[in-house]
């Protein structure tokens, strides 16, 4: 009751009205709030153009737009200009069109877009900062582009906010899982209908796929693994390519036995030279040694003449005193 109108607001209202309505008439370009041709745009911001043999991005989009769904068209280009305009965008359905390449600028500016649809397009490529200003991303499906057959490593790495990711059924044959196993938002990933490679290059793609997963996520290549479940190869994967290392192990070690066996033998057979030189060298010289000793018997044999010297001597101490005595009597 205290909310009913006041007499003077039913005639402002009416003027609003004849305002919106003589715009959407006449398309003021200032404003932008008509709706683009062959699209319906409703009063809760939403633009839909699905299904009208659209062959470009519609143009004369209403600034405001929250939700904009083009797809079932024959789009070949999303243009980065008239795309960024949108800044409230939340929502954007590009499904089932002819979209062959997204670049760096295409999502510039769209901040706030939680909803992105590309599949049933002909992508073939998606590099590192296509995805990367979308901030709010929480649901991104790209499922059905027949000729997807790179994605970046790091082309998820800013999405933070991101839920559910579906790239069911592109042509991928690797994937690297770096940067979405760092995304804590993240609680589902379409993977099947690829033709996976269950090789050591995706190993880790293999292990983190859950067992549970549905049973479309097979390997397509090596030909004795086809049709094998991804999570089924992992562990698989995982002692076979740990075992590959293992015999670049097992084949050091036997090099480094080889070495030391080697080393050993070369040392071995230098310390036996040696010792034979050395035995050469003692006999020798036992040889030489040999007159050396006749040598002392003859100088023991002369101990005579030592003896002569010793009795010399103290002879000469014996008359030395007496001398000093005399010339003590002398004096
Ligand atoms: C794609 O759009 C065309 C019309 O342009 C429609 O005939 C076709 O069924 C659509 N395909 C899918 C998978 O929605
Ligand atoms: C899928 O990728 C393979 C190479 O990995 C290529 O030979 C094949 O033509 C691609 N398929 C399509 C439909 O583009
Ligand atoms: C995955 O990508 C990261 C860089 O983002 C790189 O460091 C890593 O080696 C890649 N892993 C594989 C298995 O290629």
């Amino acid at each position: 009751m205290r909310l009913a109108p006041q007499p003077s607001a039913h005639p402002l209202r009416l003027i609003v009205l004849l305002l919106v309505l003589s715009a959407g008439v006449t398309t003021s370009p200032v404003l932008s709030t008509g709706c683009p041709d062959r699209c319906v745009c409703d009063d809760q911001l939403v633009v839909q153009c699905a299904g009208q043999h659209l062959t470009t991005f519609p143009v004369n989009l209403p600034l405001a737009t929250r939700q904009l769904i083009i797809s079932n068209n024959r789009i070949a280009e999303l243009p980065p200009l008239a795309l960024n305009y949108l800044s409230d965008l939340v929502y954007l359905d590009c499904s089932n069109n002819s979209l062959t390449e997204i670049s760096e600028s295409t999502f510039g500016n769209l901040r706030k877009l939680a909803y992105l649809d590309l599949s049933f397009n002909t992508l073939t490529r998606i590099e590192d900062r296509t995805f990367g200003p979308l901030a709010s991303l929480v649901m991104l499906r790209m499922t059905d582009n027949p000729g997807l057959s790179h994605i970046h490593p790091d082309a998820f790495a800013e999405n933070a906010a991101l839920q559910v990711l579906d790239v069911s059924r592109n042509n991928l044959t690797t994937l690297n899982i770096t940067s979405l196993i760092a995304l804590q938002a993240l609680r589902s990933v379409g993977l099947s209908g690829n033709p996976w490679s269950c090789e050591c290059d995706n190993e880790d793609l293999c292990l983190w796929v859950h067992l549970e997963d549905e049973g479309q996520t097979v390997c397509s290549s090596p030909v004795d693994m086809q049709g094998s479940r991804l999570g089924e190869v992992g562990v698989q994967l995982r002692a076979l390519c740990h075992q590959t290392l293992g015999s670049w192990d097992y084949l050091f070690f036997v090099l480094i036995g080889f070495a030391i066996f080697a080393a050993g033998t070369v040392s071995a057979w230098i310390m036996g030279v040696i010792m034979v030189l050395y035995e050469r060298y003692i006999k020798k010289k036992d040889q030489q040694v040999d007159p050396d000793e006749e040598g002392d018997i003859l100088e023991t044999g002369t101990s005579g003449s030592n003896g002569n010297l010793n009795s010399t001597h103290t002879s000469w101490l014996r008359t030395f005193p007496p001398t000093h005595k005399h010339t003590a009597v002398s004096s």
